[in-house]
């Protein structure tokens, strides 16, 4: 059976007090969760070592990563100090980090694997723009972004891979993907998946799909066979809009 993902994206949002207040809240609410999901929650890098203390059944990511190990990268947070401060998941190719900091297929392989090499697990962001889908180049991004950011990684590795489907249009805008086009994209993917690498592989991957998922479209998004739960940010900010969306299941 896939593990069942919901991820809370905080982006850049909540003071460290806020943060805690919510990272202790979320941790609250796990006590009453009905879903065999794993909860994950990604606060902003200045909060990571303080979260870490406050949660135990939640579990902690951090929303990027530097794509080089160690050294002269002023402003970069490495893999090894968000290990140090108790991070296991790193979001990476999310894209508001390849619209608004350029980040390409290129720079988010190398991190992916600088991950994996450290012992983190990537939860690795994917989806097309509006215009990309109306031009009906969807499939074609998305089989980029995977094929391209995931080149290199080993079968072996995908294990501690998650993906994340979040198409570019649902990101923010309250428009979330229908249950059909979110099931279409997801199948898409796993089907790529067992083409780059194996069926048994593909059949272990967890895909999360991400963009305006609340508790309200939760359950009708998670009813798909391919979707194994969600990045969620927006909703993510109250501990008891997240628990809704976690026992969506
Ligand atoms: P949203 O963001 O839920 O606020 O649309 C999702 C994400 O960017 O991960």
């Amino acid at each position: 059976m896939r593990q069942k993902i919901v991820a809370g994206n905080w982006k850049m949002n909540t003071t460290l007090h806020e943060g805690l207040e919510l990272a202790k809240a979320v941790e609250a609410t796990s006590g009453s969760k009905t879903s065999d999901a794993i909860m994950i929650i990604a606060p902003p890098f200045t909060h990571l070592s303080k979260v870490s203390e406050v949660i135990s059944d939640v579990k902690l990511a951090s929303q990027n990563c530097a794509s080089e190990e160690k050294g002269a990268y002023t402003g970069e947070v490495s893999p090894d100090m968000l290990l140090s401060a108790g991070v296991e998941y790193v979001i990476i190719g999310h894209s508001e980090r390849r619209s608004y900091y350029n980040e390409d297929n290129q720079i988010l392989n190398q991190k992916v694997k600088l991950c994996l090499s450290k012992g983190l697990k990537p939860i690795f962001c994917c989806g097309e723009l509006l215009e990309e889908r109306e031009a009906g180049k969807l499939f074609d991004v998305v089989r980029s972004q995977i094929t391209e950011g995931l080149a290199g990684v080993s079968a072996e590795d995908m294990k501690q891979v998650v993906v994340a489907y979040e198409p570019v249009w649902a990101i923010g805008t309250g428009v979330t993907a229908s249950p059909d086009q979110a099931q279409e994209m997801h199948k898409f993917i796993r089907d790529l998946l067992a083409e780059m690498y194996d069926g048994e592989t593909a059949d272990s991957t967890t895909l999360l799909y991400g963009g305006s998922c609340k508790p309200s479209n939760a359950n009708e998004l998670f009813a798909n066979p391919d979707v194994d739960g969600g990045l969620i940010g927006g909703a993510s900010l109250k501990a008891e809009d997240f628990i809704a969306i976690v026992n969506a299941y």
